[in-house]
């Protein structure tokens, strides 16, 4: 039995209104998968759509709505802001970070994404970190040392048992709304070369419990494929999330 959760997160980004969010998420669990206790199933859902799409949900086993974000300060006069805090006090227990739309759009850094990651913690509430590579840096190869950067600057100030808390997503920026994905040997690969650099910190048995999701043009078609890859843990998936048939048939390519 694998130790470390296998997850399928849908990125919902900035799509659709309340009604639609309800259909696709009613479409999707009238499915009814049944998860094991290694599998998670995880909805990043717009924030106004959080509270409904909770009680959507329900109480069913391993089934969350997370939120696609939150503010990097505690409270305060920073309008139009989330807190962690509130994203607790409604009771979401996943939240996306550091996507490389919010770093590209809305200039997040490595440091500010780091207080996300404590306030998140603090919390109770699972960060799902992303990290990744835009195509010039591929093109030169320096895929390993920018990955590398990102992880260790907002991740290592953490302790051994608050990293485990962590939920990592590998999505290299030219495979993200492209059709274009990595070969399932580049994500094992970058996969692989994550696991390491965690290890050389914590330790080889904590690396290998940190659940790693690839993201980038998951489809429904090359899911199976993708999460068949050794320290590849399920996906972060964007676009195919939000037609309910295609994220149905991803959620059923996890690992089990
Ligand atoms: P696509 O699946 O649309 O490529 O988006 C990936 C992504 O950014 C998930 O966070």
């Amino acid at each position: 039995m694998l130790m470390r959760k296998q997850i399928a997160a849908a990125n919902w980004k900035m799509n659709g209104n309340a009604q639609q969010a309800e259909a696709l998420l009613r479409d999707v669990m009238q499915q009814k998968i049944k998860l094991s206790d290694d599998q998670v199933v995880i909805f990043a859902v717009p924030f106004p759509f959080l509270v409904t799409a909770n009680q959507q949900l329900g109480k069913e086993h391993n089934y969350f709505i997370a939120a696609q974000n939150c503010s990097s300060h505690a409270s305060g006069a920073y309008t139009g802001e989330v807190s962690a805090e509130m994203l607790k006090s409604i009771h979401i227990k996943y939240c996306i970070i550091g996507h490389s739309e919010r770093r590209e759009y809305f200039s997040e850094t490595n440091a500010q994404l780091a207080e996300k990651i404590n306030l998140l913690l603090k919390n109770e509430i699972t960060p799902i970190f992303c990290c990744g590579e835009p195509l010039d840096i591929r093109e030169a190869n320096g895929q390993d040392k920018h990955v590398e950067a990102q992880v260790q600057e907002s991740l290592f100030h953490l302790a051994a048992d608050d990293l485990l808390k962590v939920v990592i997503a590998y999505e290299p920026i030219w495979a993200i709304g492209t059709g274009k994905t990595a070969t399932t040997a580049q994500a094992q690969e970058m996969h692989a070369f994550i696991r390491s650099v965690i290890a050389k910190r914590y330790g080889k048995e904590i690396a290998s419990e940190v659940s790693i999701l690839y993201g980038g043009s998951v489809k429904a078609n090359n899911a199976g494929e993708i999460f068949g890859a050794p320290d590849v843990d399920g996906g972060l998936v964007g676009g195919a999330s939000l037609v309910a048939k295609d994220f149905i048939q991803i959620i059923q390519s996890l690992k089990n």
